[in-house]
């Protein structure tokens, strides 16, 4: 697939994901919480105090990895950019560490998802404080140099050009600014044939998934630096086996079983923060 192809068909996955109401089967995704909690929520890396704090609507189709506000460290009046905000449950959580003297922008692709978060923001009260735009975040229209943090949860594996989104992300923030990402890495090398294979199952957490060396060294090549490590999950089988087909396997081709196993124990949820310099 090239480029606009991989985009039109996570846009369609996703955007079908939402339509039919979430997913039957659990994945990456819950369709119901409580009961069937998000990965980032069963993994308790949501607090249940943050949970309460997030309209069903949002928390029902919450696809992320991890909790980037957990560990992004904001303060009150910042200005705070999410990369793929899905249906909003980052956001709303940003918003309510930045405070009423902060500001929060979400970004995605997905019309249907946008949908979603406007809803739950206003159902939150939030709409005072947090922006949504419908945009591909690796052309992004927002001005250099604004922001204090970039957040992403369980997106940036999804884009084909990652230095492209790495560098709108250095673009848009202040010096000194900072990254809080969650994200899906491959922790060794992978057959290339079987990463041709993965391609036709993009929106599944392995579509578009590279190497750790060299998606940090595409973070570092774009000026980011003070790269910390957060913590490294690596997906056990069951977890894989669902994530593979993310949203859902209704939406997304569930990948050969033999492809699967031979990226056992090689595919990890990676949580990280980097700083754009003060000075460049
Ligand atoms: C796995 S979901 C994660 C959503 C959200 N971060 C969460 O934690 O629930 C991926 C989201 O990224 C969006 N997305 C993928 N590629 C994108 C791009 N190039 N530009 C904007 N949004 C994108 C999709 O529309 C989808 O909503």
């Amino acid at each position: 697939m090239n480029t606009e192809e991989i985009k039109q068909t996570v846009k369609g996955r996703y955007g079908q994901c939402v339509d039919a109401g979430g997913v039957k089967e659990s994945c990456c995704c819950p369709s119901e919480a409580p009961k069937n909690l998000s990965f980032a929520a069963e993994h308790v890396l949501y607090s249940k105090e943050e949970l309460s704090l997030v309209p069903e609507a949002s928390l029902s189709l919450s696809k992320g990895c991890g909790n980037p506000t957990g560990f992004a460290n904001l303060k009150s009046g910042e200005i705070v950019v999410d990369f793929g905000c899905g249906a909003g449950i980052d956001v709303i959580l940003a918003a309510h560490k930045v405070g009423e003297n902060g500001r929060v922008i979400g970004i995605d692709f997905t019309d249907q998802m946008i949908e979603k978060a406007k809803q739950a923001i206003a159902d939150s009260g939030l709409s005072n404080s947090i922006e949504l735009i419908v945009c591909d975040m690796e052309e992004l229209n927002l001005k250099d140099g604004f922001a204090d943090v970039v957040i992403s949860n369980c997106v940036i594996n999804l884009c084909a050009d990652k230095d492209a989104v790495y560098s709108e992300a250095f673009r848009i923030l202040k010096p000194g600014g900072r990254l809080a990402i969650s994200d899906i890495i491959y922790t060794e090398s992978i057959d290339s044939q079987v990463k041709e294979r993965f391609q036709s199952t993009w929106a599944g957490c392995v579509g578009g998934t590279i190497e750790k060396e060299k998606y940090f060294e595409i973070i570092r090549k774009v000026g980011f630096s003070e790269i910390e490590i957060v913590a490294i999950h690596p997906l056990p089988s069951t977890e894989l086996e669902t994530m593979v087909c993310c949203p859902g396997p209704e939406f997304t081709p569930t990948p050969a079983k033999e492809d699967v196993d031979s990226v056992q124990d090689k595919v990890a949820s990676i949580k990280f923060v980097a700083l754009k310099p003060a000075c460049n």
